[in-house]
């Protein structure tokens, strides 16, 4: 059994339980960001990293495009292959920091900060890189990921937000950052009549800032950034980053 957060992986908040609860509260933002995807996947094939429970990756191909995607969580791609056309798309298990497939996509993308579960710079990098070596002739490579603006306003690296409340339930998210790792330490704490709920997650933050560098290393640009997927301007307040790299 886990007990310190220091031996806590990213990949065990997507175990059998952390996979049961996945689907429960959808994001809400899929429609917008399967438009966004889809206009530059043109004809595909398009690559999920991370590719979970096909949130994203199945509307996308029941718009007719060709979804590929890499996952380490068998109990997250079980859900997936469940779902109505879920069987029929190809997905690598393995770890998507090495892009563990063959050839080249016009789209390949990383959404919902999942980026931010590689734990250190040379893994997030090392991503980037990867990425590039599959990119087709004009190809783009989409990350999406929050702006951690609210960290670097810490007292003493910690939090303790009022994420949901009702008269039932009360969610609290818990924080503690570490700036010279970029760190993150959550638990989501969920406390109703039946107890108390822990949904632990590590991650490593990145400011678009690094990010842009990263693609450099990888011989990438950024071709464009929004404020979210229905194209929002990205300004200096905005908490989320859709970052568009190519060559
Ligand atoms: C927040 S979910 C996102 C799933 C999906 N992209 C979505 O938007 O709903 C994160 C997913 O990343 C996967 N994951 C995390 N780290 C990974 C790694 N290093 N290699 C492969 N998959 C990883 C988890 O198994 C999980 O399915």
């Amino acid at each position: 059994m886990v007990s310190d957060m220091k031996d806590y992986k990213p990949m065990d908040s997507f175990d059998e339980d952390g996979a049961a609860i996945y689907d429960d509260e959808p994001r809400g933002d899929e429609t917008s960001t399967v438009s966004f995807l889809a206009a530059l996947a043109g004809g595909g094939p398009a690559l999920e990293l991370a590719i979970g429970t096909g949130r994203i990756a199945l509307p996308l191909a029941a718009q007719g495009i060709r979804v590929d995607g890499v996952d380490l969580s068998e109990p997250m791609v079980k859900k997936l292959r469940a779902k109505p056309g879920g069987e029929r798309l190809s997905i690598t298990m393995g770890d998507f920091a090495d892009v563990p497939v063959d050839g080249t996509y016009p789209l390949i993308y990383l959404v919902y900060n999942t980026i931010f579960n590689l734990l250190t710079q040379d893994d997030q990098v090392r991503c980037f890189v990867n990425v590039a070596s599959h990119l087709s002739e004009g190809g783009c490579f989409v990350v999406e990921t929050l702006v951690p603006t609210y960290l670097s306003q810490l007292r003493d690296g910690q939090y303790v937000d009022a994420e949901q409340i009702s008269t039932r339930e009360v969610t609290l998210d818990v924080g503690r950052y570490d700036p010279l790792t970029q760190q993150l330490e959550e638990s989501h704490v969920v406390l109703s009549a039946q107890g108390v709920r822990l949904y632990p997650i590590v991650t490593r933050y990145i400011w678009p800032s690094e990010l842009d560098l990263m693609a450099r290393i990888a011989g990438l640009r950024l071709k464009e950034r929004w404020a979210g997927w229905d194209k929002q301007p990205f300004a200096s307040s905005s908490r989320n980053a859709v970052s568009v790299y190519g060559r």
